[in-house]
């Protein structure tokens, strides 16, 4: 197999890909609210694998598609023989013999890595249980816009080690940030990967401690796709662990709060927090649109090369 290039952690990138990625959202997203014509792969085809629901990713990945000229191809393993238990690595090689990129949700890891080793063309992690690294894309894309480079900065995240945390491990090691993460006890993302990254990233269990001085606040849901049956027991655990205005009252003072969305309001998040009509929790939304067009043009175009 060539060397095609994946898309399934930051680490994929390099910080100055990372970097080159960002400022190219911010250029794509201008010429897109110009009129810009942007139809620059026609007849290029994406196929969206997903095993897990979605509203931002799905609309911004079909949407995006379509705006760079090509065609996405929505596919769940209700309907395809994905979910009769054909094989993923037979999958990959049909599926990557007939379009040009691949994008795939699903639950374990091993499975867009599975699907990665088997395919011809690029593949895109587009949430596992592990990691979520195109809302990271949006994140950073965020940020940059309104205040620049982020390396140096600390941000603080308040609630689950889950899939969210983790890339956020990654995008502290590739964006060059201070990581501190707020989770209770029992609930702190992988241990290696913390062990990895110690000399950026440090657990701080008091959220109102972890906040205090961070330029940027991030959390996401108590209970992430898969465990819903453990919704009644976080609620208790993570009760104390809510970005609402006491927590953002610690941090800087020009600080910017993210969530990825969807958000719980009065859990994770408070309600006042996510109507306040100065967030960017919109623009972060948004930006997955912007951030995937320009993380589709990158790989389609060095597929074009390789
Ligand atoms: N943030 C995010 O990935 O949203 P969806 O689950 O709606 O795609
Ligand atoms: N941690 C959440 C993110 C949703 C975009 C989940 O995996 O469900």
């Amino acid at each position: 197999m060539s060397a095609t290039r994946h898309f399934l952690t930051l680490l994929d990138f390099s910080p100055r890909e990372l970097e080159q990625l960002i400022q190219r959202a911010i250029q794509m997203k201008q010429q897109h609210r110009a009129g810009l014509d942007q139809r620059a792969f026609p007849g290029r085809v994406l196929a969206m694998i997903f095993a897990k629901s979605s509203t931002r990713t799905r609309v911004s990945f079909e949407a995006g598609m379509a705006q760079l000229g090509g065609h996405a191809m929505f596919l769940s393993p209700h309907d395809t023989q994905l979910g009769r238990g054909e094989p993923i690595e037979d999958s990959a090689r049909v599926i990557s013999s007939m379009v040009d990129i691949v994008m795939i949700r699903t639950f374990g890891h091993d499975i867009v890595e599975r699907f990665a080793a088997q395919s011809r063309v690029p593949v895109i992690n587009a949430l596992t249980d592990d990691y979520h690294p195109c809302q990271l894309l949006a994140d950073m894309q965020t940020w940059v816009e309104r205040r620049g480079s982020i390396a140096g900065r600390s941000v603080c995240w308040v609630g689950d080690g889950n899939n969210m945390c983790q890339s956020y491990i990654n995008a502290a090691r590739q964006f060059d940030f201070e990581l501190r993460i707020a989770c209770p006890a029992g609930f702190e993302p992988d241990s290696d990967l913390l062990a990895a990254n110690a000399d950026r990233v440090r657990i701080e269990h008091e959220p109102l401690v972890a906040a205090t001085g961070a330029d940027l606040v991030v959390t996401d849901v108590w209970a992430s796709m898969g465990q819903e049956q453990e919704q009644r027991h976080r609620a208790q655990v993570f009760a104390r662990y809510q970005v609402n205005a006491e927590l953002m009252s610690r941090a800087a003072s020009d600080a910017l709060y993210m969530h990825c969305l969807p958000a719980h309001r009065g859990e994770e998040i408070s309600a006042e927090l996510m109507d306040a009509p100065d967030t960017v929790i919109w623009e972060e939304a948004e930006n997955r649109l912007h951030a995937q067009k320009a993380l589709l043009e990158t790989l389609l175009l060095a597929n074009q090369q390789g």
